[in-house]
């Protein structure tokens, strides 16, 4: 809720600077304007942002009729996330230029990492994979070295926003 909108971005933002730690911005996917919301968390002092934030969903058991989770709604992440994850980081870097931005959704593979880089990503997390499989994390990072020898790239920075042309 804290980046369902420009403001309370900004605000919470300014807010988290009190700690006198750098401020990363963690955002949803679902709102109407992400690049406006990045932008505003960016313009309250945010070294960086992460996106995207687990998608609201919703599983309902048709035996019982109820929703499968106890509170009812969840959020989705792992691979169903990550084309919505990728689009959140090409449109915060079409609109906001080269700005820091951590990517998360649905990286499983060394693949999946590259086209977070390309999108605009400097670096990429990796949450739902590393839950299945404690050893996904160091296979991504093994498999993107050699995916980087093979296709000649010195460093992983030279990837970043390398899609946008
Ligand atoms: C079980 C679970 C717990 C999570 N808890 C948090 C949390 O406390 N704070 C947060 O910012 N994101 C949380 N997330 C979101 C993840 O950090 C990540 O942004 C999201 O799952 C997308 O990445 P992934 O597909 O690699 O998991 C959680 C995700 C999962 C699956």
């Amino acid at each position: 809720m804290f980046s369902a909108s420009p403001d309370s971005a900004a605000a919470t933002t300014a807010v988290s600077l009190g700690c006198g730690r750098a401020v990363w911005a963690k955002l949803s996917p679902a709102v109407a304007d992400l690049p406006a919301v990045a932008g505003a968390a960016f313009g309250a002092g945010a070294e960086a942002v992460t996106l995207v934030n687990t998608m609201p969903a919703m599983v309902i058991d048709i035996d019982s009729r109820r929703p499968v989770l106890g509170a009812g709604g969840g959020g989705l992440s792992g691979a169903p996330l990550h084309p919505i994850a990728v689009r959140a980081v090409w449109d915060c870097r079409e609109v906001l230029g080269p700005v820091p931005i951590v990517a998360s959704g649905g990286v499983a593979t060394a693949e999946d990492a590259v086209e977070m880089l390309l999108a605009g990503a400097s670096a990429v997390q990796v949450g739902t994979a590393s839950f299945r499989d404690p050893r996904s994390i160091s296979k991504i990072l093994r498999d993107l070295r050699k995916w980087c020898d093979r296709h000649g790239v010195a460093r992983v920075s030279e990837l970043t926003g390398a899609a946008h042309g």
